[in-house]
């Protein structure tokens, strides 16, 4: 059963990642919009999610889809208006899903007003706003490089100095050692909380502050592509415990962090903005797993790795796509005919660690990256790098709602093309068969839900190290179960102690008896939730 403390509910919740133009299109403009948004809700709740997360929908010039905002305070009119706004968060606040926010608070667009003032004149109040520096000999004030690894700093012949971006350079970067900047980005959040939303993702956030000196970054880190002193500094933690206090004040906020540092040691890089477990951010995200290979063992030891690092009370949370990353079937790893199997095994992963799972929409029916048509590219990296790397909109097309043309997203031609696979890889029929994507993750929420072990309860590894099966023990004082995950093209057998004294609560493999022997023989890539019988067991 679900713990009655709504103050812990992101703990035991799921949480559902919208990227909004490609969602649900009520207009016919060929882009999501917050009406799709509200008319999806009821879908939402069939599945079983308790919150949503959208991707930024403020005013924006959308040079990188809305991850530069040139309004803090209110809605891209391509999404609808602040009272669609507030339309949604009343429709899903009374279907008990929560609604949290992106919020970028490390750049702003080039079209803030705020940047277009600092960019005015040396001696505009809003100068100090933005990181500007002087040329150094004729040259670029440091060596710091954006994250796609080009010179970060771009020259202003106006006011003759340059401007930092870590990202592209319409997304200037504010100056958080300024404390105005900083008491903006604060009221901003209380705006949005006072609207009652119920938590914010927290995108780049370990980029906030740089250097103060501007010193330049060791060459050994250029050319692993990291970075030293434009990221991970340590005034950002207090920035973050007087972000906690603030949404201290507001019962059941959450917060997530966007910590992306390259491997080894993103795990203890991430777990580190949750300082004490308890002042800094509620969840972070580890992009470990994301980089994990195809076996049990490269799972196990990822997986363990990110709870090593967390601090006491630290809660952490899983996601194995993003709008960025891409689809976890479309990896090269699920490329076989096996892929909705490994889909659904990696569905009852997610759904069975003691975490918070985060959904990708569409990820919910093995959605694909989709090859996108140069011409039809939007993402700016994309456009810029083709065809070297295609950029993100694969992994952004709309979401498949049926076998219609354009996937039942839109009535008209939507602004990414739909993936051919629409045809069968749909919501809904999906929803008609008991063994598909779909009714595999509706399936195990609804488990999860009803058992205490799965959400709060505690995780006990039981076969360190196997490259084929990956098993672990949830448990609370009341109740246990057992997880095994053959991730192996055969079968597999595994001795179980406790198999006697099991029962059969899931399997993507229907056709097994519901009584456990003390030898069990997994299917290739079958996973099973198997319950403990309460008179008999112990681990
Ligand atoms: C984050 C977002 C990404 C965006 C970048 C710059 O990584 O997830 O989409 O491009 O920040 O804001």
């Amino acid at each position: 059963m679900q713990s009655n403390n709504p103050d812990r509910w992101w703990k035991n919740g799921i949480i559902y990642h919208i990227y909004p133009q490609s969602f649900c299109d009520t207009n016919s403009d060929g882009v999501g919009d917050l009406q799709g948004i509200i008319s999806k809700l009821d879908y939402l709740t069939e599945l079983g999610v308790d919150a949503i997360w959208l991707s930024p929908i403020y005013p924006s010039p959308l040079v990188d889809a809305g991850y530069d905002i040139s309004d803090y305070y209110d809605i891209h009119p391509r999404y609808g208006t602040m009272a669609d706004f507030d339309q949604l968060l009343d429709a899903a606040h009374r279907r008990k899903i929560r609604v949290i926010m992106d919020l970028v608070l490390n750049h702003t667009s080039h079209e803030h007003p705020w940047f277009r003032e600092s960019a005015a004149s040396r001696n505009n109040p809003k100068r100090d706003w933005y990181i500007w520096q002087p040329s150094r000999n004729g040259k670029q004030p440091n060596n710091w490089r954006t994250n796609y690894g080009k010179k970060a700093w771009q020259y202003d012949p106006l006011t003759e100095e340059y401007y930092y971006h870590s990202f592209f350079r319409e997304q200037p970067d504010l100056n958080w050692h300024n404390p105005e900047v900083r008491d903006a980005m604060f009221q901003v959040m209380k705006y949005w909380l006072r609207k009652g939303v119920d938590g914010f993702r927290l995108d780049v956030i370990n980029l906030l502050f740089k250097d103060k000196r501007g010193r330049n970054n060791p060459i050994f880190s250029l050319l692993t592509g990291g970075k030293v002193y434009n990221y991970n500094q340590p005034e950002v933690y207090d920035v973050l415990r007087e972000f906690r206090s603030l949404l201290n004040q507001y019962p059941g906020r959450t917060s997530v962090g966007e910590i992306f540092t390259p491997p080894p040691g993103n795990s203890r890089q991430a777990a580190a903005f949750l300082g004490n477990g308890t002042d800094m951010l509620h969840m972070v995200f580890d992009f470990s797993l994301i980089f994990t290979m195809w076996r049990a063992s490269s799972y196990y030891k990822a997986i363990r790795n990110s709870y090593r690092q967390l601090p006491p009370g630290g809660w952490p949370c899983f996601f194995f796509s993003n709008h960025d990353i891409g689809r976890y079937v479309a990896r090269s790893r699920f490329t076989s005919r096996h892929k909705y199997e490994k889909a659904r095994l990696h569905a009852l992963l997610l759904l069975t660690l003691r975490g918070t799972p985060f959904i990708y929409y569409g990820d919910e029916i093995g959605m694909e990256n989709a090859e996108i048509p140069r011409e039809k590219i939007h993402d700016l990296y994309g456009q810029l790098f083709y065809p070297l790397y295609k950029g993100r909109d694969g992994a952004r097309t709309p979401m498949q709602w049926s076998d219609v043309p354009h996937a039942g997203f839109s009535t008209s031609e939507p602004f990414l093309p739909v993936h051919p696979n629409h045809k069968h890889v749909n919501v809904e029929s999906q929803q008609q068969s008991v063994d598909s994507v779909w009714s595999t993750f509706q399936t195990l929420i609804a488990i999860r839900r009803e058992h205490a072990a799965l959400q709060e309860g505690e995780i006990e590894f039981l076969n360190e190290g196997d490259n084929n099966v990956l098993s672990y023990a949830r448990y609370t004082a009341a109740e246990q179960l057992i997880v095994l995950l053959n991730f192996g093209s055969s079968a597999k057998k595994i001795n179980l102690q406790e198999g006697g004294k099991c029962t059969v609560l899931y399997t993507t493999h229907p056709e097994r008896e519901v009584q456990i022997p003390d030898k069990i023989r997994l299917q290739s890539y079958e996973g099973v939730v198997l319950m403990v019988n309460p008179s008999q067991g112990t681990l």
